[in-house]
């Protein structure tokens, strides 16, 4: 995923993050005192934010169109080398209606296990030809899409994404101030 210098949202110029070093028991997140700080680079963060989404395959999209935004839980059934996601839904839905006027979407995902998020702010398409419906059909989509991938009640939403944040304690990714800001980096 080509992108910009990552940074750590709204609060430092990219390239001038750094994080210090934590340790981690179980899901207690204790703090280390300690001088040592490393950069922050986006090859790390751009590695975190697939990871993450290949190991928790569901998330928030949310969407604006309304009175406020609106925010669902909905499956991804594919990651593009380019950190394109993919997701299967009702063109009937109030998501597809708020897309097709603001395409500008936030999808958030989170492992618990790690504990990690990660959000991809992305611009979405939705995408009606048969061949990519049948290319991205997954077999657990039949419970809700009974005509198959050819039906008219079954259509692709593809999110483009133009920046990440991430903050994942594990792989120590958490700019200072400890647990309160995500990294961030824009996606050419
Ligand atoms: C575990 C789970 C997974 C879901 N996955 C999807 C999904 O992949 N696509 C989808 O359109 N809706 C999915 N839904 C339903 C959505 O949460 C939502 O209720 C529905 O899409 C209607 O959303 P909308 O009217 O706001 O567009 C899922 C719900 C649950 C509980």
């Amino acid at each position: 995923m080509p992108s910009t210098p990552v940074g750590a949202a709204n609060m430092l110029p990219p390239g001038k993050v750094v994080r210090s070093l934590y340790i981690e028991q179980m899901l207690h997140i204790e703090r280390r005192e300690t001088t040592v700080s490393e950069d922050l680079n986006n090859e790390e963060l751009f590695e975190a934010a697939p990871a993450i989404l290949r190991a928790n395959p569901r998330g928030f999209l949310t969407t604006s169109g309304g009175d406020s935004p609106h925010a669902r839980l909905v499956q991804h059934v594919g990651i593009d080398a380019d950190g394109t996601l993919w997701i299967g839904t009702s063109p009937k839905s109030r998501k597809v209606a708020q897309i097709a006027r603001h395409p500008r979407v936030a999808y958030a995902v989170q492992d618990q296990a790690t504990p990690a998020y990660v959000c991809v702010y992305a611009t979405a398409e939705l995408v009606d030809d048969p061949d990519t419906r049948k290319e991205r059909w997954i077999a657990g989509f039949r419970a809700y899409f009974p005509d198959g991938p050819e039906g008219d009640d079954f259509i692709l939403l593809r999110l483009r994404p133009h920046a990440v944040e991430v903050m994942d304690f594990a792989r120590r990714i958490h700019p200072d101030p400890f647990g309160l800001i995500p990294a961030r980096a824009e996606v050419d």
